[in-house]
């Protein structure tokens, strides 16, 4: 009912550019509103199911619907098929839901288009209306397949040492224990508000992002708060300000590149899926991931997205997407007629929250002042912000044992070592998604977090453990602790 009047505003919503061809999309997602961290575990709720949901209505407006603006040549229209798409997310069940509500979205039940005739002349329609099954590969799973170069970035994704130096450094910066000090009164004012979760010694700047998450959640959610009246505009305002600034200096440091490993994954994911579009004539078209919004800042500094604006470097909104779009003016565009790389540009477009309420716009990235970058450039300039393999995430994070040790000797001839060169060969996209997911539990679990797990009972050891487990076993774990 509803659904319908917002499905036919948002595509009369969406800019139509003429004689473009669009060859493939990378979207990737933050989840919808969740239950807050501190009271693990956190739980994707009903307005956040809407709003992914959403999300995915508006893409499906935009690429795929018969009607859309701009659809995505090879993608099928209404049937979703499993091979024209990678749909990725951490073991996380706030991004598995995520992932899965935008996917119902983007490909709502087919109804009678489901109707099968059987032998006997029966007519059997698929259950839920029709409703479609698009699989989500989450990360640690993958090492149960015969794919074992994805253990090796599961394993490796477990902890890139000098990322969590480098985050760990923030703690120890000038720039962190100022601010530590000026607002100390700041948050311990605050303490009726947070007394029920928080400790007097916790009310401080270290913890910045779940203070801010804890009290936004209740915002949305809670009709009474305890002393709500502590909350002006003006407090909620400056909490959100603290918990960026707190957030933005895990993600990034312009002169500590090695803190954005989780960007650097991701823009070798990025460019790896949209080159295999490119290389497979749009056979593959869609790559969508879901994960937290401390990769889309790790990414947003790394492609100089904060000299646009400095809105750039605050915590995105729920369900907000980044879209890499590939798109050409080359005219007649079919497989016998692909077009030349040099015909071929992407469009960098970002939506703060939801894409059904808040319309995606096209950014200039890496400096340039074109919202549109030349393939050719796209893929160089990816390249030098990319930590795209398992060597060079060794290398880069100086890691030397473990799944590190092969890779990085070269001479010994283990299958994990033969492995390791046709990760690169190959292609990483879920080996990739973990380290992406891995960074998140780094900066969350290693960083601010660690006291909000222990106040919720959820023991660092508890998450080492299971790191240890993934990696002596190749079982599933790597990315448990994700929490976006
Ligand atoms: C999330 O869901 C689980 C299982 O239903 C529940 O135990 C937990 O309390 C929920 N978390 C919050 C913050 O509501
Ligand atoms: C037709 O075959 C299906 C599957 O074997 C069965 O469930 C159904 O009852 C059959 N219908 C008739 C009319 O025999
Ligand atoms: C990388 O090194 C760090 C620090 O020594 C360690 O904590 C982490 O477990 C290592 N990661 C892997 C994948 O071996
Ligand atoms: C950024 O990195 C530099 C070089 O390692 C360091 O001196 C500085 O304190 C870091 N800044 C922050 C905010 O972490
Ligand atoms: C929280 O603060 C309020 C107001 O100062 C106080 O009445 C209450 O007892 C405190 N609760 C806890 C658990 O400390
Ligand atoms: C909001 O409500 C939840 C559930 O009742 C409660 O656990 C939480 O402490 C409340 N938050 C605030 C800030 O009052
Ligand atoms: C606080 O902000 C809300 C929402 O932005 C607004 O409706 C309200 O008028 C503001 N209150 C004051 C006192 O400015
Ligand atoms: C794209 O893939 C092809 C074939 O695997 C490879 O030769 C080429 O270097 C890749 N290009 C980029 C930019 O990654
Ligand atoms: C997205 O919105 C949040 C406020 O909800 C803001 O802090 C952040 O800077 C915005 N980001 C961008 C890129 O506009
Ligand atoms: C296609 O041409 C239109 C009109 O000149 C232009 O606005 C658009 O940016 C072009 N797109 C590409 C991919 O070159
Ligand atoms: C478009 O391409 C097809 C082959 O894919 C060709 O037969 C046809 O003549 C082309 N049309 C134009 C207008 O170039």
């Amino acid at each position: 009912m509803e659904l319908k009047t917002l499905l036919f505003t948002l595509a009369s919503t969406v800019p139509l550019i003429k004689g473009e061809t669009v060859l493939g999309v990378y979207i990737f997602s933050r989840h919808g509103d969740r239950t807050p961290k501190a009271l693990a575990p956190a739980n994707l709720t009903s307005l956040g199911a809407d709003e992914v949901f959403d999300s995915g209505s508006y893409y499906r407006n935009r690429y795929i619907a018969s009607d859309s603006s701009s659809p995505i040549f090879r993608l099928s229209r209404d049937i979703a098929v499993a091979s024209q798409m990678t749909v990725t997310s951490p073991v996380d069940t706030v991004l598995q839901n995520s992932a899965q509500a935008f996917m119902q979205g983007l490909y709502p039940p087919v109804g009678t288009l489901s109707t099968q005739e059987l032998a006997n002349d029966t007519s059997v329609e698929a259950p839920l209306d029709g409703y479609q099954y698009i699989p989500i590969n989450a990360v640690s799973t993958a090492s149960s397949n015969t794919n074992s170069e994805d253990n090796e970035w599961l394993q490796g994704g477990s902890g890139c040492g000098n990322a969590m130096v480098s985050s760990n450094n923030y703690f120890i910066s000038s720039e962190y224990l100022a601010t530590y000090d000026e607002t100390t009164s700041f948050y311990s004012d605050l303490l009726p508000v947070i007394n029920s979760t928080f400790d007097a010694d916790e009310a401080n700047f270290k913890n910045a992002y779940t203070i801010f998450d804890y009290i936004n959640v209740a915002t949305i959610h809670n009709q009474t708060i305890p002393s709500s009246d502590l909350l002006t505009n003006e407090t909620l305002l400056q909490l959100k300000v603290l918990a960026n600034i707190h957030e933005w200096n895990l993600a990034y440091n312009a002169s500590d590149k090695i803190r954005a490993v989780a960007g650097s994954t991701l823009a070798a994911q990025v460019v790896q899926q949209l080159n295999s579009t490119l290389t497979g004539k749009s056979k593959q078209p869609l790559g969508i991931q879901f994960g937290a919004y401390a990769s889309f800042m790790s990414f947003f500094g790394l492609a100089q997205l904060p000299a646009v604006s400095a809105d750039f470097t605050g915590v995105v909104d729920y369900a907000s997407t980044m879209a890499f779009e590939l798109v050409t003016n080359a005219t007649n565009v079919s497989t016998s007629n692909y077009p030349s790389t040099s015909d071929i540009s992407v469009r960098f477009l970002f939506a703060n929250g939801t894409a059904a309420e808040n319309e995606p716009q096209a950014y200039p990235l890496f400096g340039r002042s074109d919202t549109l970058t030349p393939w050719t450039t796209f893929a160089e300039e990816m390249a030098k912000i990319s930590i795209g393999d398992t060597a060079a995430w060794c290398t880069a994070c100086g890691n030397s044992t473990g799944v590190c040790a092969s890779s990085t000797t070269g001479s010994d001839s283990s299958s994990s070592d033969a492995n390791a060169a046709s990760t690169s060969e190959n292609g990483i996209s879920l080996p990739v998604a973990g380290v992406i997911g891995a960074l998140v539990t780094l900066v969350v679990v290693l960083g601010v977090e660690t006291l909000v797990y222990f106040l919720a009972g959820l023991k660092l050891v508890k998450k080492a453990t299971l790191a240890h487990a993934a990696a002596s076993s190749g079982a599933t774990g790597g990315a448990a602790g994700v929490k976006a």
